[in-house]
């Protein structure tokens, strides 16, 4: 029985156009453990999104393997893995916040929250328990009626999170999540997602933010598509 999550093996993601190709990610090699709190670190375009993309499995790495341990301690190789099968693993186990929150303009806050748990079985009751149960841990209940553009962006990222986690996720990815925030809420942002944190959820987040990079438990940075530093932080 071990306890790591993912265990990424020398992962390479090249984009190729007609005469140009890039290596946006280069061998990175990273094992991450469940309940880590991972803060993802380096200058604009050395490929942070990217590898968060990968883990995420909306991309598929160019070459390596990228194995995931299931609760039965079996491990998958997601860069293998059937786009169907993708789709049932991210349902599963996957949730994503990003900076620009992504909620839908016109479905209300308690529907975008609700959009987490499709593809997900459930019963209408059950269902309505678990929206109320996130819009309660990020504080957003209250706003369950109104539509995004009615909300601060504050509150938009808090709705976007009680989406990431309605589904109850072991692994929470989040870009930039506080990029678009001022300084108050982005701490806000920072206490729910250590809340999540000590709640058993592994997170992997990017961030151009030394402060929050600090509060995360590891800091891994990344230069030119490769992993050049991966150090435990002591909080
Ligand atoms: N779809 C794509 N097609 C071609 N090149 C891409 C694509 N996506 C990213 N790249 C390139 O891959 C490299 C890494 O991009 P990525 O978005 O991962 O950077 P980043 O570290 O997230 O930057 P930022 O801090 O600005 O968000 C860049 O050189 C980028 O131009
Ligand atoms: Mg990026």
């Amino acid at each position: 029985m071990t306890d790591t999550l993912i265990d990424l093996q020398k992962i390479t993601r090249l984009y190729r156009s007609d005469d140009v190709e890039t290596t946006a990610l280069h061998n990175i090699s990273l094992t991450i453990k469940r309940g880590e709190f991972v803060a993802i670190m380096g200058p604009s375009g050395c490929g942070k999104s990217t590898l968060l993309n990968v883990l995420g499995t909306i991309d598929r790495p160019t070459s390596g393997a990228y194995l995931f341990a299931n609760e039965d301690g079996k491990s998958h190789d997601l860069a293998r893995m059937s786009e169907k099968n993708l789709a049932k693993h991210r349902a599963r186990h996957l949730g994503f916040i990003f900076q620009s929150f992504n909620l839908v303009d016109d479905l209300t806050i308690y529907e975008n929250i609700e959009l987490g748990l499709l593809y997900r079985d459930g019963r209408k009751g059950s269902r309505r328990q678990a929206i109320e149960g996130a819009m309660d841990k990020v504080g957003i209940a209250h706003r369950a009626r109104h539509f995004p553009h009615q909300l601060s962006g504050g509150q938009q990222q808090r709705a976007a999170i009680a989406r990431a986690i309605v589904g109850q996720p072991d692994l929470i990815l989040a870009d930039e999540p506080t990029g678009n925030l001022d300084t108050e809420n982005g701490a806000q942002v920072m206490d729910i997602l250590k809340g999540l944190n000590k709640g058993g959820a592994t997170i992997i987040m990017v961030t151009h933010s030394q402060s929050h990079a600090d509060q995360a438990t590891r800091q891994v940075d990344i230069l030119d598509g490769q992993l050049v530093a991966s150090v435990a932080q002591v909080l």
